[in-house]
């Protein structure tokens, strides 16, 4: 037995990790616009707007609003049936709240569109990748605001019936589920003084859901052809022994993970999520039409990134922590680490991919996945044998999740695949790409592509559906 023929094999980008062109064309300032540059020991900061003497990458990325034609062509080559993209929402509506959208905008995507579609490449389009405009933080208060639902409502139907030649899968917000860890990512969300956090955060989540929610309703409209995903953050927990104290806590973790995107999947939320709210002592704004708009705005298949799994158990001095961007866990014992501190787990894509199969119901898809690298660029050539294993690794269990536990699963698409800004350190050189790109950390170098070893192998992997593996 093999992967289905139809398997969608392809890669992965962000909009505002690789555009660059930050003001270009009409384009408004969006939340990562005004994001600085970190590393592995500083973070990210937020400034109040674009400052002189700050360095924000950004506003460069890796130039594929200037260059995604040889970029495509790249991708072409490896044989990509899909590509994960998003759409910059500040590209279309500058400032979010407009009523007429920004022609420049439509137009450039219109043209990334065509080039996929003569390259038969179907694009994966995220509606919000870690993006908004930003003037809907400064003006409105970010998704606190319900104006919002009606501001992504319009900015949806508006890209969905442009594209709707070009464009039938779509995502509505990447890791929703975020928001509980790194609330600016997906929402935008800075807390005031005054402000109880958890109460902002689950209140602006609802309304993400509701948004998310009237996406699919349009996006069924538009094309009934038209399929939508939701997007989660997630990897497995496991449990530090098999005392039941830890298994608890790990599968607490589990369900506390999966809170948000149930409601996107099953249309209501658990009963558990909402014993957390009263838990927390958090009141929740959820109006009996909320629940007629969630139970419509159910989603057709759910994608998830996938970069690791966590241990988990009641805490014991002088445990060593191990941190991914958002999320936090005991050091598993078996497993290695990445440059940046992830644990890299092979196995755990194959049991993530039945926790997620199990509980849901409904097509799987990987669209995020891959080892952010130190890559080394010697004579135009970068030897990464070390992401070669990554993929082959991680792509056996993928096969034996399809094949042997017949999980359905639609494609898988490898994060960063021309080499982008990190999202979380905001680093150049932390790269995934197959295709190189030479740029450092502050925007200086030629931007030349060059094709890695990774980049053969993918290709031979494409080909042969998996086969080779
Ligand atoms: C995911 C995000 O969480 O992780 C991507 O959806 C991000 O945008 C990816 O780039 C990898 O994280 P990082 O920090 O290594 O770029």
């Amino acid at each position: 037995m093999e992967l289905p023929k139809d398997f969608l094999w392809g890669g992965a980008l962000a909009a505002n990790q690789c555009e660059g062109s930050f003001d270009t064309d009409g384009k408004g300032l969006s939340i990562m616009d005004v994001f600085t540059k970190g590393d592995k020991n500083s973070k990210r900061r937020v400034t109040n707007g674009v400052l002189t003497g700050e360095i924000y990458p950004n506003h460069w990325g890796n130039h594929f609003y200037v260059n995604y034609q040889e970029d495509i062509e790249l991708m072409a080559e490896m044989g990509f049936k899909c590509l994960r993209l998003s759409i910059a929402w500040s590209r279309i509506f500058p400032k979010g709240d407009e009523v007429s959208p920004n022609e420049e905008g439509l137009a450039f995507y219109e043209s990334v569109f065509k080039l996929l579609k003569k390259h038969r490449i179907e694009p994966i389009v995220t509606l919000s990748h870690y993006e908004m405009p930003l003037h809907l933080v400064t003006e409105y208060g970010s998704w606190r605001n319900r104006k919002l639902i009606h501001f992504f409502e319009h900015y949806c139907r508006v890209v969905m019936t442009r594209f709707k030649p070009y464009v039938k899968y779509w995502i509505t917000f990447n890791e929703l589920n975020a928001i509980e860890f790194m609330p600016y990512f997906p929402a935008g969300l800075i807390f005031e003084d005054s402000e109880n956090p958890q109460e902002v955060i689950y209140q602006s989540g609802h309304h993400i859901l509701l948004a998310s929610a009237k996406a699919v309703q349009v996006a069924h409209e538009v094309n009934p052809e038209n399929k939508v995903g939701c997007m989660a953050l997630f990897g497995m927990n496991y449990p530090r022994t098999c005392h039941p104290e830890d298994v608890l806590k790990a599968e607490n973790v589990n369900n506390d993970f999966l809170g948000l995107i149930d409601v996107q999947v099953r249309g209501y939320y658990s009963r558990r999520q909402l014993r957390k709210y009263q838990s927390l002592g958090i009141d929740i704004a959820i109006s009996e039409e909320d629940k007629v708009v969630l139970k419509a705005g159910k989603v057709d298949f759910c994608s998830f990134s996938y970069y690791m799994s966590l241990v988990q158990g009641e805490d014991r001095p002088g445990e060593n922590e191990v941190k991914g961007n958002m999320v936090a866990g005991l050091e598993n014992p078996y497993l290695k680490n990445n440059e940046w501190g992830w644990q890299i787990d092979s196995i755990g894509l194959r049991t993530t991919l039945n926790y997620l199969y199990n509980r849901y119901q409904i097509p799987l898809f990987i669209v995020e996945n891959g080892l952010g690298a130190e890559d080394i660029l010697v004579d135009d050539h970068v030897n990464d044998s070390y992401r070669i294993s990554y993929f082959e690794n991680h792509l056996k269990e993928m096969k034996k999740a399809v094949i042997e536990d017949a999980v359905d699963l639609m494609g898988y698409t490898a994060w960063g695949c021309i080499d982008l800004v990190s999202a979380g350190t905001g680093e150049m050189k932390k790269r995934y790409g197959l295709v190189y790109v030479d740029a450092d950390d502050y925007g200086q170098g030629s931007f030349k592509r060059y094709r890695k070893d990774s980049f053969y192998w993918y290709k031979e992997t494409i080909e042969t559906n998996g086969n080779n593996l």
